[in-house]
C-alpha cells in the first residue's frame, strides 16, 4: 500500500496506468510473500477462564486445552482437580465455549466426573473431526496406577458444537491395556496426504515406561490403532538424571503432510530445550532418525503449545531453563528450523502448560489471531487459567 501511494504521486498521464499494473504486479508478490514477515505479535485481550479455589468443589484447574469447532466456535477444557493441586486424586473434565470468537464464555460444565477416585482422570487430547463435525476428547484414569489397575483410555465425543457429550468409551479395548495420556494438547486431522483425514493423536506412558506414542483412527474415531513410538531409554526401568525420556508432547501438520511433534524433554536429556520428533508417513512410525534438539526452545520441562498457521509455525511455553515463569511466543518461517529473534512475552510471572489454537474459516479477521490458553499465577503457575487472544499484526 505504501509503496502504491507513493508511486502513484509522482507520476502523470499515461505512463500511471503501466506503472500501476507493473506495481500491482511487485505488490501483489510483496503481500504474498511478506505477510509471514510482517508478524508482530501483540497480547490483544487477555481474560480469566478459571480461578482455582473459588469455585464450588473444585480446588485447582490445571491442564488448560484450547480447540477451534467445525462451526467456528471455541472450546477450552481443564481438569477440576477437586480435592488438591495434585495430578493425582478425583476430578472433572471442566469446559467453557465460545461463540464469539473468545469475547464472551459459557459458564463452567462439567463434562465428565470421576466420582471419588483416588487416581482420577487427567487431561488428554482434544480433537477435531472436520469431515464430520465431530470434537473428540481423549483422556486417562488411573494413569498414576494410585491405588487403582489398570489404567485405562478414555474418549467422549461431541456432534452439536461441544453443547453435549457422549457417555465415555474404553478405547483399552481396542488399544489394549497401557499406561497413555494424550497430549496435553490437541490432536489432529490430518488435511495433507499421506492419510488425509486420519486422526493423530500423541501421547506419552508413564515415566518408566515412557515415551512419545501415537493413536490414530481413520474412520473418524471410532476405531483407534496404535501408530509409531519413539520409546524412552532404558526403556520399562527407572530413569536418572539426563536419561532420554520424551514425555509430553503437541502435534503439527506441515504443508507437505508431515506431523512434527513437539517434545518435553523430561530427564533434560542432551539440553535443557525442546525435543523434536517428526512422521513422514502419517504417524505410522517415528524414526529416530528424525529426532533433534531444538536449542533456541529452552523449556523447564513442562508442556508446550504448538500451532501451523498459514505457514507459520508458532510455539509457547515458559521459556526459562529452570523455572515456570516467562509464557512466551515465539514463531518461524522456516517450519521450526529457525525461530525469529523477536520473540513476545505473553506474561513475566510464574505460567505452565500452554495450548494454542486459530479459528480458519478464510475471513481475514480470523487471519489476524491466535488464542492462547495457560496455566497464569502470581505465585504459583496453577492459580488460574488464562485465554489471551493474540493480533498477529501489531493491532493493525
Ligand atoms: C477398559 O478396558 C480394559 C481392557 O478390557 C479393561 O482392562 C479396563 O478395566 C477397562 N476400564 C474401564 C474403566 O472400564
Ligand atoms: C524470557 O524469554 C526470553 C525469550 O526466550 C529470554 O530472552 C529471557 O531471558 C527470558 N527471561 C527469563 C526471566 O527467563
Amino acid at each position: 500500500e505504501k509503496v502504491s501511494g507513493r508511486g502513484c504521486n509522482m507520476e502523470k498521464g499515461s505512463r500511471i496506468a503501466s506503472l500501476s499494473i507493473l506495481l500491482s504486479v511487485v505488490l501483489s508478490f510483496r503481500v504474498s510473500v511478506s505477510s509471514a514477515q510482517e508478524i508482530d505479535p501483540l497480547l490483544y485481550e487477555e481474560q480469566l477462564l478459571w480461578v482455582s479455589g473459588a469455585q464450588g468443589a473444585v480446588n485447582t484447574y490445571r491442564i488448560p486445552l484450547l480447540t477451534y469447532t467445525a462451526k467456528g466456535s471455541l472450546l477450552a477444557f481443564a481438569e477440576g482437580r477437586k480435592s488438591s493441586s495434585s495430578d493425582v486424586g478425583a476430578k472433572f473434565i471442566a469446559m467453557r465455549r465460545s461463540t464469539d470468537k473468545g469475547a464472551t464464555w459459557s459458564p463452567t460444565s462439567f463434562i465428565v466426573d470421576d466420582g471419588w477416585q483416588t487416581d482420577g482422570l487427567n487431561l488428554g487430547s482434544v480433537v477435531v473431526d472436520e469431515e464430520v463435525g465431530s470434537v473428540i476428547l481423549i483422556y486417562s484414569i488411573c494413569f498414576h496406577l494410585y491405588h487403582c489397575s489398570p489404567s485405562s483410555t478414555m474418549m467422549v465425543e461431541s456432534r452439536d458444537d461441544g453443547f453435549t457429550w457422549s457417555p465415555p468409551r474404553n478405547l483399552s479395548l481396542q488399544l489394549g491395556v497401557k499406561n497413555f495420556i494424550g497430549g496435553p494438547g490437541f490432536g489432529i486431522q490430518k488435511r495433507y496426504n499421506p492419510a488425509k483425514g486420519r486422526l493423530v493423536v500423541c501421547g506419552h506412558g508413564t515415566i518408566e515406561g515412557d515415551g512419545v506414542f501415537l493413536i490414530l483412527s481413520d474412520d473418524h474415531g471410532q476405531n483407534w490403532y496404535n501408530g509409531g513410538g519413539l520409546k524412552s531409554v532404558p526403556y520399562n526401568q527407572k530413569k536418572r538424571a539426563q536419561d532420554f525420556n520424551p514425555d509430553e508432547c503437541q502435534l503439527v501438520e506441515m504443508k507437505d503432510g508431515s506431523i512434527v511433534i513437539n517434545v518435553r524433554n523430561q530427564n533434560n536429556y542432551h539440553c535443557r530445550c525442546r525435543m523434536v520428533i517428526s512422521s513422514q508417513d502419517g504417524g505410522l512410525s517415528l524414526p529416530i532418525d528424525n529426532l533433534f534438539f531444538d536449542y533456541t526452545l529452552v523449556d523447564p520441562v513442562v508442556a508446550a503449545g504448538a500451532l501451523q498457521k498459514d505457514g507459520v509455525l508458532y510455539f509457547t511455553n515458559p521459556s526459562n531453563e529452570y523455572q515456570r515463569v516467562n509464557l512466551t511466543l515465539r514463531w518461524s518461517l522456516t517450519d521450526g528450523k529457525y525461530w525469529e529473534n523477536k520473540a513476545v512475552q505473553i506474561w513475566a510471572g510464574p505460567s505452565g502448560y500452554s495450548c494454542i489454537t486459530s479459528l480458519d474459516r478464510g475471513s481475514p479477521e480470523d487471519r489476524k489471531y491466535i488464542f492462547v490458553i495457560y496455566e497464569k499465577g502470581h505465585k504459583d503457575y496453577y492459580e488460574t487459567v488464562s485465554f489471551a487472544k493474540i493480533h498477529l499484526y501489531g493491532g493493525r
